[in-house]
């Protein structure tokens, strides 16, 4: 049987008011090419993504369509409207997929250094599994603060941070996102966990760091120098 056709979605229309940048955050470069180029490079390399669409801010859209073209990468992609929240932009992106989509990969625009190794890894157990994430054993200690106090420290072993790629079985996405629209979330799997599905977690990679502050950006030109992400 035919593997059944995999769509990606690319949430980018966020205000990224965090890294103090004139440019969208997607259109800021590191060294030669901006943060959207380089994981739209390794999602455009792998064969059975078929389209990505990509949420983008109406007002720098014009923005990113010359950021596309200058970067020769608007095979196969289309743009959309954003929404006030990721979780809006990326039910606009989930509106526009095909009939014949079987699954929907989702990753954030704010994470460059995607491989094309997790791609690969994340549709393969999605295949299996219908719903994975990709994420890391969490390495300090974690407490949970409130109002600058500690009020617990958290069993280290249970705790993972995910990352994106998440990929899932596309009629679940769509169930979830119909359902639990009202419910806000940061990520797609919490949305898709309240339907009481299994998410699988796999391995992400320690490159494929989310840029959110300035400072994130000296590490992202560090990780951009090597051959290997
Ligand atoms: O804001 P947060 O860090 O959760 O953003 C994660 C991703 O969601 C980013 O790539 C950002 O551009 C995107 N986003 C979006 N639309 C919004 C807010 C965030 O596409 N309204």
């Amino acid at each position: 049987m035919k593997p059944q056709a995999v769509e990606a979605i690319i949430p980018a229309a966020g205000r990224g008011e965090r890294l103090n940048s004139k440019v969208p955050k997607p259109l800021v470069r590191i060294d030669s090419k901006p943060i959207l180029a380089y994981c739209l490079e390794a999602l455009a390399g792998n064969k059975s993504i078929s389209r990505i669409v990509i949420a983008v801010s109406e007002e720098n859209r014009e923005a990113f369509n010359a950021a596309l073209r200058k970067f020769r990468l608007l095979k196969r992609v289309s743009l959309v409207s954003g929404g006030e929240s990721r979780q809006e932009s990326v039910a606009h992106c989930l509106g526009e997929l095909g009939r014949d989509t079987g699954f929907v990969l989702i990753h954030d625009a704010a994470r460059p250094f995607l491989s094309g190794r997790l791609v690969a890894d994340c549709l393969k157990e999605a295949r299996i599994s219908g719903a994975v994430v990709c994420g890391l054993p969490a390495r300090a200690t974690m407490k949970r603060v409130e109002s600058g106090w500690v009020k617990e420290t958290l069993k280290r072993e249970d705790i993972w941070e995910i990352q994106t790629p998440q990929v899932f079985r596309k009629d679940m996405l769509l169930k979830a996102y119909a359902k639990f629209k009202n419910i806000s979330a940061t990520d797609d799997a919490s949305l898709v966990e309240r339907l009481g599905v299994k998410v699988k977690v796999i391995k992400g990679s320690y490159y494929n760091i989310k840029i959110t502050t300035p400072e994130d950006l000296v590490f992202a030109k560090a990780i951009a120098k090597q051959a290997d992400v």
